[in-house]
Formats: structure tokens, C-alpha cells, sequence
């Protein structure tokens, strides 16, 4: 598509248009337009195999799509995972990416490389002449570590930390490429929801630190509370986008959850499904108000 350049505006700092992905025979991602403005959080729901995560490997770099394009604050990007980096896109993963024998302030160092001088092995070789540089990307690092809540845990090993504070740390190492834009795929996977409500506030503080956010979540709830926008992925296809409330209350979206089948626009027969299994739902919670 190449109209996007001209819907695009200033405040744009995502825009990925028309990105297709196929495995052989399979597309796992079909023509999909999604942009993400300053000041933003956008989730990105859907089923189990619906091709987000590919999506966001077609964001960052990691697939070169079969078609499409990104772009990151007006720029086109190469699909080359550090020069994404660079440019200012920084990612999570869904199966936690840690160096499990370095520690938590280490970890966190690695991920500044993009953004120093000296690079990743004088980073972790400490060479001499890269004292200064060093030690401000330590004292960055801590910074980070403070405002994620792991400053305590900075000698600890990564792999020692609970499982709610390794997801954390890979925030922390994300933000330490400085990004305008960062990408979280799955965060709250395995959390329990005390964790879960940490995680929701620690974003909405990384949004008012003036970086945008675009989350893929399972936790339809989760994404609900938090989000200002969000697109359905279902087989690959978006087949919704809007602000929170028109999105959840949208008949496709609820018969994508559960798991009716879904083809375009659902039938009449899949509509009473769906709402033969709501009233059922509502029946057996009652007293429940959720
Ligand atoms: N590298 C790959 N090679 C072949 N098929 C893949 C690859 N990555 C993902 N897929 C397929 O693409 C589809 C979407 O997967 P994925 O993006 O992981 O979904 P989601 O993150 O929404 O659960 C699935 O059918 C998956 O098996
Ligand atoms: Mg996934």
C-alpha cells in the first residue's frame, strides 16, 4: 500500500503498512496496516496463532517481510534487527531473552550498546580508555534499575530473580537502547495479578515518559485497562481497530475468543452461538458482576 505516507502524521511514530508474512503455503500475516502515535498505547490481541509475535518479528526485523513496509518516525526501516534497534525500536520476547549468568545490572548494560560508542565487548570487557563512557552507562543502568524497581537486585544473578521481576528486567534492558517505541510481546504471560497490576503500572509509566507503546497480550482484560487503542489479529488478518470499549464490545472479537469459527463477517448461526454462550457464561457467574 502506499498510502500511508499521506495518513501518516507528525505525531506518527510507527507506521507498518500492508505487512505480509507467509511460511510456504502459510501467511501468517496478511496485509496488516497498523500505526502507533506519540503518546500511545496500542495492544494487539487475538488468538493463539493469529501471527502476532510474527508481526512483531516483521517490526523489528528479525523476518524481512514478504511484503509490506515500516516505518519509524517518517523512515523506512532496513529489516535488520540492530539497525531497528537503533533507530529507535525496542522489544520484548515472549520466552524471556536473558543472559541467565550475568546479572541483572550486566543485563541491562548489554542493552545499552546500541547506543554507546565503545560496543557490546568493551562493554562487558571493561577495556581501559572506555572508563568515562562506561561509567556513564552505569550510572544509566541504574537509573533504569531504579525506575523498574530492581535497583536492590543489581548484583543478583538474572537467573536467580522470580519470574515477574526476569520480565521486568527485560523492560529495563529494552529501555536501555533508549527507544522511541517499544514493543512487549506477551508481559504479563505467567504473572500472577499482583504482578500484573506492577506490570500495568510500570507501562503506564514508560508512556509518560514520553515513550509509545505497542503490547501483544493474551489477557484481554489486562489489555482493556491499559491500552488507548487496540487491533484484532485473528488468522493472521485485522479484522478490528479502535479504542478500548468499541473493540471489546465488537461481535467478531468476542466470537475470535471463543473460539467460534470464524469466517469474515460471522454468520447468523455463529452469532446465536455466541450468544447462546455468553447468557450461559452470564448464568453460571451470577452475582458476578464482572
Ligand atoms: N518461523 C516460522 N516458520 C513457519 N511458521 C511459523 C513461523 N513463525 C510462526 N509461524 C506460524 O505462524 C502462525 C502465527 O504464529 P505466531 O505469530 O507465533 O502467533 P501468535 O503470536 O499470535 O500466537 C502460526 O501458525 C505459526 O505456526
Ligand atoms: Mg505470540
Amino acid at each position: 500500500m502506499t498510502t500511508t505516507t499521506t495518513t501518516a502524521t507528525a505525531t506518527t511514530v510507527l507506521d507498518a503498512s500492508g505487512v505480509t508474512m507467509r511460511f510456504g503455503g502459510l501467511t501468517a500475516v496478511r496485509d496488516v496496516d497498523l500505526t502507533v502515535n506519540t503518546g500511545e498505547i496500542v495492544g494487539l490481541i487475538g488468538p493463539n496463532g493469529a501471527g502476532k509475535t510474527t508481526f512483531f518479528n516483521c517490526l523489528t526485523g528479525l523476518y524481512v517481510p514478504t511484503e509490506g513496509k515500516v516505518a519509524y518516525k517518517g523512515t523506512v526501516l532496513p529489516p535488520k534487527p540492530h539497525l531497528v534497534t537503533q533507530a529507535g525500536i525496542a522489544r520484548t520476547f515472549q520466552n524471556i531473552r536473558l543472559f541467565a549468568n550475568m546479572t541483572v545490572l550486566e543485563n541491562v548494560l548489554v542493552g545499552r550498546h546500541t547506543r554507546t560508542k565503545e560496543g557490546l565487548w568493551s562493554a562487558l570487557l571493561r577495556l581501559p580508555g572506555f572508563k568515562k563512557a562506561e561509567e556513564e552507562s552505569r550510572a544509566r543502568a541504574m537509573e533504569l534499575l531504579e525506575f523498574t524497581g530492581l535497583a536492590a537486585k543489581a548484583d543478583h544473578l538474572a537467573r536467580n530473580l522470580p519470574y515477574g521481576e526476569q520480565r521486568k528486567l527485560e523492560i529495563a534492558r529494552a529501555l536501555a537502547s533508549e527507544p522511541g517505541l517499544l514493543l512487549l510481546d506477551e508481559p504479563t504471560a505467567g504473572m500472577n495479578p499482583q504482578e500484573t497490576r506492577a506490570a500495568e503500572e510500570l507501562i503506564f509509566a514508560i508512556r509518560d515518559k514520553g515513550i509509545a507503546v505497542l503490547v501483544i497480550e493474551h489477557d484481554i482484560r489486562f489489555i482493556m485497562n491499559l491500552c488507548d487503542r487496540v487491533a484484532v489479529l485473528v488468522q493472521g488478518e485485522k479484522i478490528v481497530e479502535g479504542p478500548a470499549e468499541v473493540v471489546q464490545a465488537d461481535e467478531r472479537v468476542i466470537a475470535a475468543y471463543l473460539g467460534t469459527p470464524f469466517e469474515g463477517a460471522p454468520g447468523e448461526a455463529e452469532a446465536a452461538e455466541v450468544e447462546a454462550a455468553e447468557a450461559d457464561a452470564q448464568s453460571s457467574t451470577e452475582g458476578d458482576d464482572k
